[in-house]
């Protein structure tokens, strides 16, 4: 059954979860299954453009990830280098705008330097937004927006009434995306592991026990179709989404 786009999310984020085991499954290093996970996203990414979604976001490495051990944080690095390497052009020739959101100070300086100038240069593409969940903790985020609300208080500039919904989330490392209509994680866990943790207010979630790495375009579309079956209430009744469908 073909997609009906009226019933498309705009904004899909995806905990891409399973790399590990899924290489600890075929006896091989963990590095395996996150080289594995990486073709994954490239094929995601694709199929996203192409179903016209206008927001993909990944949690790639996240603000805890950094106590792993330092060759697999090492290789994790190396392969998001590759990555932006490797699909310049794809992300170029396809107009989409790559972003990246967490600590991205905390990156080294060979993953940082290519992956901003990769943001830069396609800031301007209208396809699609492509994030990267890199360094990134949902709460570290909300930490951070305080820290700078309560020093734009400090200063003046900013009177508490005036804090509102919007106010955070403009202040938000993905303001400007649509807001997250679909969450999806692989590989059987459900939790949602400090990624969004505003940002999913309502978003509706999807959980495949399929590991990251065999994750394709027809897994996309099982969710897709799956949430174009739901109804997104907002605290409302049937009956008034009924009357006023908006
Ligand atoms: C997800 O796969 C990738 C990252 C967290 C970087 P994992 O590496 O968490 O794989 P499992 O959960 O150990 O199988
Ligand atoms: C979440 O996966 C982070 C990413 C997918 C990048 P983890 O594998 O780190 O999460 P936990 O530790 O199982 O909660
Ligand atoms: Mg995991």
């Amino acid at each position: 059954m073909p997609l009906d786009p009226s019933r498309l999310p705009r904004h899909v984020a995806i905990i891409m979860d399973g790399n590990g085991r899924w290489a600890t499954a075929r006896g091989l290093e963990r590095l395996a299954g996150h080289r594995k996970g990486a073709d994954s996203v490239r094929d995601v990414t694709r199929a996203a453009r192409e179903i016209g979604l206008k927001a993909l976001t990944l949690y790639a490495f996240s603000s805890q990830n950094w106590s792993r051990p330092p060759d697999e944080v090492l290789g994790l690095m190396q392969l998001l280098d590759e990555f932006v390497h490797t699909e310049r052009a794809e992300i170029l020739d396809h107009d989409i705008r790559l972003r990246a959101v967490g600590e991205i100070d905390r990156l080294p300086d060979f993953v940082r330097a290519p992956l901003l100038e990769l943001c830069a240069v396609s800031a301007g593409n209208r396809g699609m937004i492509l994030t990267l969940a890199l360094s990134y903790g949902g709460r570290e985020s909300l930490v951070d927006v305080t820290r700078r609300l309560c020093a734009a208080a400090a200063a003046g500039e900013l009177r508490p009434d005036d804090v509102d919904e919007e106010t955070i989330d403009r202040s938000l490392w993905t303001a400007g995306l649509p807001s997250l209509d679909l969450l999806i994680r692989t590989s059987g866990e459900q939790r949602l592991s400090n990624f969004l943790l505003w940002e999913s207010a309502y978003a509706e979630l999807w959980f495949t026990d399929v590991p990251w790495p065999d994750f394709d375009r027809s897994h996309l579309v099982a969710a897709l179709t799956d949430y174009a079956q739901r109804e997104r209430r907002f605290g409302k009744t049937s009956a008034q989404l009924r009357e006023s469908p908006t």
